[in-house]
């Protein structure tokens, strides 16, 4: 089975519902690591709920960003990992970590991209006036929030919402859009032609 690491800064509902995914079956896949760079991450929690391996790898360890990712990477050779997967990883990775593991990194924006880069994505979208947003899946490459795009999902924001419920719609999207990329990348469908993903039929 392909082993997968999670990598995440924050609260971890994400990496919960992939959790949930890989249990109930859907995604036929080894959780093999959570990589955290931050201990008061809810996600260690999760992780350490479901038996998961939790990586703590803080920057302000390591002299610069290089040695930092160097320790990330001797991590991930330990465990085989085949598959990247970002969920609220808050911090850029280098174009030399990304290069090493080109076309298995996947990410997930809480906008349509490529409106709403960066961290916030979610209000700057509400912010804006938009009237329709969403959640992507995408590939990583080396520049923030742009590889090709694997799924969408769309939704309206109603005269009625605020922020924090347009926040819930959102994460509700997210939780069933990211189990559902991991799963075609996982059972082999997706190829990267250009800017874009071909999804072929099981
Ligand atoms: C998610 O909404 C994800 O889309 C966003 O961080 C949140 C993490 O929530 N990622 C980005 O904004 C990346 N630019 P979670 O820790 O509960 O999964």
């Amino acid at each position: 089975m392909m082993n997968i690491a999670v990598f995440a800064s924050g609260r971890g509902t994400n990496f919960n519902a992939i959790i949930k995914a890989v249990r109930a079956g859907k995604i036929k896949a080894n959780l093999a690591l959570l990589v955290c760079d931050n201990p008061d991450a809810g996600a260690i929690k999760k992780a350490k709920r479901a038996g998961i391996e939790v990586a703590l790898i803080e920057r302000k360890d390591f002299s610069s960003k290089r040695e930092f990712e160097r320790e990330i990477i001797r991590r991930l050779e330990s465990h085989n990992i085949e598959l990247i997967v970002l969920a609220g990883f808050m911090r850029i990775l280098t174009a030399d970590f990304v290069r090493r593991y080109a076309g298995r990194i996947l990410n997930i924006h809480p906008a349509l991209l490529p409106s709403f880069k960066g961290t916030e994505g979610i209000k700057d979208a509400f912010d804006y006036g938009v009237k329709i947003t969403g959640v992507t899946a995408h590939f990583v490459d080396e520049e923030m929030d742009h590889g090709p795009i694997i799924l969408q999902g769309a939704l309206k924001i109603d005269e009625s919402d605020t922020l924090e419920s347009l926040e819930k719609k959102i994460h509700r999207l997210e939780h069933r859009l990211y189990p559902e990329a991991i799963r075609l990348f996982v059972e082999g469908r997706l190829k990267i032609e250009g800017r874009k993903v071909r999804i072929s039929n099981p």
